[in-house]
């Protein structure tokens, strides 16, 4: 049995949501239940390749609730990267092509200085458009990212092998 079954069971598959077609793996059945969630980011931890970055990228909406969970347990900072609208200071931002439509991130354009090592965090990875941009976004702003973390990874979409295109490793608990 794999490892990491026990969590794999705590997701629901709803289907058709946000549109026909769609297949959605909703995690907020895992999250709801203490020990998994804590499990979770353990195991997050456990994944990661370098250590302690000085910063933990999450992305709006899911993505924040493990990001930050995670950079409590490291000790390290949290980089919000938003949907757009939300930043009240100078940001910049990137458009970028989901499964189901299309969206922008932003960030704070002082959030990271140049050559801090950061993580990025996500609640799941499918066709990598998201991750892919927020990896151009902090890049952009001289992070040195190498390594993005998600709970689950849908690898028929083909988003990590995207992201290792950037010379990025990624590493998900669930596929
Ligand atoms: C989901 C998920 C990832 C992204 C993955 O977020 O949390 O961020 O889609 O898809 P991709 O690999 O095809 O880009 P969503 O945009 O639904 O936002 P939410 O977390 O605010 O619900
Ligand atoms: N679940 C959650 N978010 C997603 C999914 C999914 O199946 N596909 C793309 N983003």
């Amino acid at each position: 049995m794999d490892d990491n079954d026990d969590l794999k069971d705590l997701i629901r598959t709803i289907p058709d949501h946000p549109k026909p077609g769609i297949l959605f793996r909703d995690i907020s059945t895992l999250m709801l239940e203490g020990d998994a969630f804590a499990s979770t980011i353990d195991r997050l931890a456990d994944l990661l390749d370098n250590g302690k970055p000085d910063l933990i990228a999450g992305i709006e909406a899911r993505g924040f609730v493990f990001a930050s969970a995670l950079a409590y347990k490291l000790g390290c900072g949290v980089l919000m990267l938003r949907k757009s609208g939300k930043l009240p200071g100078t940001i910049v931002s990137i458009e970028y092509a989901l499964e189901y439509g299309t969206d922008m991130l932003e960030m704070h354009d002082d959030a990271c200085g140049p050559g801090a090592k950061v993580v990025l965090v996500d609640d799941l990875i499918a066709t990598g458009g998201t991750a892919l941009a927020a990896v151009e976004l902090l890049r952009g702003r001289g992070a040195l990212i190498d390594q993005a973390l998600f709970v689950i990874d849908l690898p028929e979409l083909g988003g990590a092998d995207r992201l290792r295109d950037l010379d990025v490793t990624s590493h998900a608990l669930l596929s």
